[in-house]
């Protein structure tokens, strides 16, 4: 049911004492606070333009089509180039195409390039093509990221560093390129920043991964206080293992299966399974872009410095 109706179903637009008209006229005028809260609209985001890193496939894939399903025009970059210390490839020039294919074809504009967002330049070029050509950024969603594998006793420097780098130094470069647009739009708007169950808690074999999550949960513990008298909401979500090419690769059903030589995707499924308390190895993009989404519109409007788990449970469940 939307909100407007079950309002004024319950009586309360004539008799809400304890919160009146005054106060809900000075809401309205929160810059950046949608008027009135709800669930999704079919075009929630009609009007907005949405920056998403590492758009090209996997979850920021998920997140391009999502936001464009409900309206918003889509700009953002990936790397498109694989990285030394990464054990899977990354995403390359033709899944981008395909991204921005995806969001035309619903009928919204795409402004996506390539860039690696450690790249501070790159990053600041992009955001001037996106103001440019579409005019404003409402919507950032920070997801870039990559994964390896050590243990603490060998991982390299170089796996440390591309990953504190790229999780977090990337996570903190995007919000800094945006920020002065949303800013200046004086309309408030909305940061999601893409940690992980590994922000919440420790995980084995990858202390740098680790790290680098919980720092992105520290960013948003400190926008969410600076930026909150803007409008500006800032919030993370903390998703459970997602089925992208992220833990499909064989450095990682190692970790999972250390017993077997030559562990498969199929090998993986048990102990997946076992980390959750919900009947499933991992979760679809589109779970964590149904989080994403819901985040970033009115219905959550005041919602600001939380890291929400989309994790089966994994965070919760009791260990004997
Ligand atoms: N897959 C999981 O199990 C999982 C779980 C929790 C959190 N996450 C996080 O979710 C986010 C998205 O990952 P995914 O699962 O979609 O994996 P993915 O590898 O499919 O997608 C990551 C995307 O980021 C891009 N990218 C990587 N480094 C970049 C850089 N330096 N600059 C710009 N783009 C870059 C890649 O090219 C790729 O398109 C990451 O931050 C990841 O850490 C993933």
């Amino acid at each position: 049911m939307d909100h407007d109706n079950l309002r004024s179903a319950q009586g309360e637009e004539e008799g809400d004492e304890a919160f009146g008209a005054e106060d809900r006229e000075r809401t309205r005028h929160v810059p950046g606070v949608p008027s009135i809260g709800g669930p999704l609209r079919p075009h929630e985001f009609e009007g907005q333009v949405v920056f998403i890193t590492g758009l090209a496939r996997g979850q920021g894939r998920s997140h391009a089509y999502g936001f464009a399903s409900l309206g918003a025009d889509i700009a953002g970059i990936d790397r498109c180039d694989d990285l030394a210390t990464v054990p899977y490839p990354l995403a390359n020039d033709a899944d981008l195409d395909g991204t921005a294919a995806m969001v035309r074809k619903l009928g919204r504009r795409a402004v996506v390039e390539v860039g690696d967002v450690r790249d501070r330049v790159r990053l600041a070029a992009v955001v001037e093509r996106v103001m440019d050509e579409l005019g404003r950024i409402d919507v950032v969603v920070a997801n870039a990221g990559i994964f390896s594998v050590g243990a603490a006793e060998t991982l390299s420097p170089e796996s440390w560093a591309e990953v504190i780098d790229v999780n977090l130094g990337g996570v903190w470069n995007t919000v800094q390129a945006c920020l002065p647009a949303m800013i200046s739009g004086n309309r408030g708007g909305s940061i999601v920043m893409t940690s992980s169950i590994g922000g919440l808690r420790g995980l084995l074999q990858c202390a740098h991964y680790v790290a680098s999550k919980h720092g992105v949960l520290g960013l948003v513990e400190a926008l969410a206080n600076e930026l909150g008298s803007y409008g500006i909401r800032v919030n993370a979500v903390c998703p459970t293992n997602v089925n992208t090419p992220m833990i499909h690769n064989v450095a990682n059903y190692a970790t999972f299966r250390p017993d077997l030589s030559h562990p498969t995707s199929a090998d993986m499924v048990e102990p997946a399974k076992d980390m959750h308390l919900l009947a499933t190895p991992w979760i679809e993009p589109e779970d964590v872009t149904a989080a994403v989404t819901w985040l970033a519109s009115r219905a959550a409007r005041f919602v600001t410095g939380i890291a929400l788990p989309i994790d089966a449970g994994a965070t919760t469940k009791v260990v004997n």
